[in-house]
């Protein structure tokens, strides 16, 4: 079991869940944190997106994907045809992890440990949600629910059936798309991920 678990409230609706989660201390990651940063979208939204966690902007705005990363996010879905308010937008941990000063905050990705004491919050939203399709950005969210053993450069762009929703994919995360330094790279890696984008979005439609 999830080390959140115990930090559920007994009202399971997304308000209920999110003002729970601001009180999470199950891992310590909340500890250097500013606040939890929870999902946001409809309740029955057909698509949920799922990151690794908050970065600098979202700690401090209280919003998932709202930075540099959710720019070029909302740029891709644009471009897909989608639109950020049909979706539901969550992180597979909560808390913002960093390293370094306050004057310069830098990303420390979250550990095993971790995404395991999260997957509680995770798993409530699915549950509430109850989206067709899960869209999984980069491998942390991908083996929070598929295990460590699960690899973004095999399996990127293939849709499985899983017990959280009939339809999930895992492809790229939007920061990688902005740190690859190889030019070529990085605009392929963008090609594949708006296809893999368009996929989910046949799905749902
Ligand atoms: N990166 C993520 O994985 N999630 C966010 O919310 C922002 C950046
Ligand atoms: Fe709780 Fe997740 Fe925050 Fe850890 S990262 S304290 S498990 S909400």
């Amino acid at each position: 079991v999830s080390a959140a678990s115990p930090f559920l409230p007994a009202e399971r609706d997304l308000a209920s869940l999110a003002q729970a989660a601001q009180g999470c201390r199950a891992c310590p990651l909340h500890e250097r944190a500013t606040r939890t940063v929870f999902g946001e979208g409809p309740v029955g939204a057909r698509m949920m997106l799922v990151g690794e966690q908050p970065g600098d902007t979202e700690d401090r705005e209280g919003k998932p994907f709202i930075g540099p990363a959710g720019q070029l996010l909302d740029e891709v879905l644009a471009g897909v045809g989608l639109k950020r308010e049909e979706l539901y937008v969550t992180n597979a941990v909560k808390h913002f992890g960093w390293t370094g000063d306050e004057k310069q905050r830098l990303h420390a990705k979250p550990g095993r440990r971790e995404v395991l004491a999260c997957k509680a919050w995770l798993d409530a939203e699915v549950a509430q949600v109850k989206p067709k399709m899960i869209v999984c950005l980069g491998a942390t969210a991908a083996q929070s629910f598929l295990g460590p053993g699960f690899r973004i450069n095999l399996s990127r762009g293939q849709i499985f059936e899983t017990p959280w929703a009939k339809a999930w994919m895992a492809t790229f995360h939007p920061s990688a798309l902005l740190r690859m330094p190889d030019e070529r790279a990085r605009v392929q890696a963008r090609v594949h991920f708006e296809e893999d984008l368009r996929k989910a979005v046949a799905i749902v439609r």
